[in-house]
Formats: C-alpha cells, sequence, structure tokens
C-alpha cells in the first residue's frame, strides 16, 4: 500500500501532530522523513510509536545524512552529529590521494567514510572498541575499500601503520563525567555511555589519544580532535604535552571546534 506523502494528508498530519505532542522539535520534517520510509501502515505506526518513546530519528530510520551521504546506523551506535561535519572537512583538507588516514573511535565510521569520499584514493583505516559500532563502520565503508579494525584505541591497528599516519582523526567521547546526566534523554538512553563519557573533565580519552599520536603520525602528520569550545584549550594542551604544534579551528555555522596538532618534520 502506498502512502500519502503531502503533508496535508490526514495520516501524514496525525504523524506530524503526535510527533510533536511527543516534543519532537521539528515535527514536520521527520514526519516526512517517515512517510518516505514506511512501506504499510503498519511500518508507519511502528515507526511514529518508536520516535515518539524517545528513540532517536536516525536510529528509527537506521540511517543518518553526514556530509551528503547517507550513513547506516545500527541500534546502540553513537549518531553522527552535524557539527562533526566540520572534523571530517578539515580532515579531508588536509589529505592527498595516498595519504594514510585514521579515523580512531570511529562510531559509525561517519568521518571516514566522508574523507573516503572527498579524497579517492587515500587509505583509509577506522576502528572502534565497541562491536556494534564496527559491525556499523564495516557496513558504511565496504564501499569505500576502507579497512576497520576492532579493539582500544591504536591496539588494532596494523603495526605497519606506524610513523606512517598523514591524518589521524578522533572524535572520542568528551563529555564530563557530571555533565552526561545533563545530555537529552535520546542521548543518555539510547547511545552506549562509552561513545559519550570522557571521564572526569571529559578530556581522558583525548588524552591517550594525544599521547600516543607522535608514534603513529608520520613526519607532519596532522591530528585532529573534535571538541567543544570550553574544553578546546585543554585538549590543545594535551596535544602540546603529546609532542604536536596544536592549533584551534572553529566553525559558527556548525557550532564546532577541532583542535589540529601537527607533528614536528624531524624527530
Ligand atoms: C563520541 S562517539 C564518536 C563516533 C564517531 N567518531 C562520530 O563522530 O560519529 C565516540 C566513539 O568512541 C568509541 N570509544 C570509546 N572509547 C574507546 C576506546 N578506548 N577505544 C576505541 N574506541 C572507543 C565509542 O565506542 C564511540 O563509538
Amino acid at each position: 500500500m502506498s502512502l500519502p506523502s503531502p503533508l496535508s494528508s490526514p495520516v501524514a498530519g496525525f504523524v506530524v501532530d503526535t510527533l510533536r505532542a511527543a516534543g519532537c522539535v521539528f515535527a514536520e520534517d521527520e514526519a516526512r522523513l517517515m512517510l518516505s520510509a514506511a512501506r504499510t501502515r503498519t511500518e508507519l505506526a511502528a515507526l511514529v510509536a518508536r520516535r515518539a518513546g524517545g528513540v532517536p530519528l536516525e536510529h528509527v530510520l537506521g540511517w543518518a545524512e553526514f556530509c551528503g551521504l547517507r550513513i547506516a546506523v545500527e541500534p546502540g551506535v553513537f549518531v553522527p552529529r552535524r557539527r562533526t561535519e566540520f572534523l571530517a572537512r578539515e580532515a579531508a583538507a588536509l589529505a592527498r590521494p595516498g595519504s594514510v588516514v585514521v579515523d580512531l573511535c570511529c562510531g559509525t565510521g561517519a568521518v571516514a567514510a566522508a574523507v573516503a569520499a572527498a579524497v579517492p584514493g587515500a587509505e583509509v583505516h577506522a576502528s572502534d572498541v565497541e562491536p556494534a559500532a564496527v559491525r556499523c563502520a564495516r557496513r558504511n565503508l565496504a564501499a569505500a575499500g576502507a579497512r576497520v579494525h576492532e579493539g582500544d584505541l591504536y591496539a588494532p591497528l596494523p603495526a605497519d601503520l606506524r610513523g606512517r599516519v598523514d591524518v589521524l582523526i578522533a572524535n572520542a567521547p568528551y563529555v564530563p563525567t557530571h555533565h552526561i546526566g545533563l545530555l537529552p534523554p535520546e542521548a543518555r538512553d539510547h547511545e552506549p555511555l562509552l561513545a559519550l563519557d570522557g571521564g572526569a573533565d571529559g578530556l581522558d580519552v583525548q588524552r591517550r589519544v594525544a599521547t600516543a599520536a607522535p608514534d603513529w603520525l608520520a613526519p607532519g602528520g596532522a591530528l585532529l580532535i573534535e571538541t567543544s569550545e570550553d574544553q578546546a584549550p585543554s585538549t590543545a594542551r594535551a596535544v602540546e604535552d603529546g609532542g604536536l604544534v596544536p592549533r584551534i579551528a572553529e566553525s559558527e555555522e556548525l557550532y564546532a571546534t577541532v583542535v589540529i596538532g601537527i607533528a614536528r618534520r624531524s624527530r
């Protein structure tokens, strides 16, 4: 059965009203996406019920748009955020065909997929410690020929990448533990704590990434870490303590902050 798509239809009106009543700010946009995703009214009712029950839209639909790509998002995997497109863009700007690119803490692999799409011929690797994220990233990165590794930060990377990585990307968890309770329920209830909680000041994982980065970067290679505006000076300090030369890049449009650390050309 085909569903009515104009939002003026009674079914569509019911979807919009239900979503709005559940507190969805972009009820009309979400209704449009659900109406085009569902093949039957039963499917539509199930999508709407899950969304109205607080499940993130991307988990309901099974995908998110990221840098113009449709990225599969499986249950229990962190939903790629719009602001992270800035990290992907900054990383792509530093990569060339033939560059070795590594996306640590890759989640769905959205950032690696965006860089692979923007820089044909780059050798792209991604890794995450969560098996669900690794499965999802493998789905998203198969077409790009990127390799996805499972394990703690650098541990699962092929040893021959040491000293050869041109662009090292990390959107690691950076929410301070005491802020987790302030996150919207969509994140708290549907994304793994491991994907969000960055420890007391939010920088525990970032510090580990920064400390080991010089061992993996090629001379002149770049480490890019997404962070918040408030945390940026501390992230930059961690990058500098790791032996890289840091700078802070910001996007007002996406309200996004990235710390970029460059490896010295001589060791
Ligand atoms: C904030 S999410 C970001 C996901 C993805 N990079 C993105 O931007 O959509 C952080 C990710 O880091 C992963 N992670 C947390 N601790 C890790 C660790 N020690 N080693 C590898 N991955 C880790 C989580 O499983 C999660 O997928």
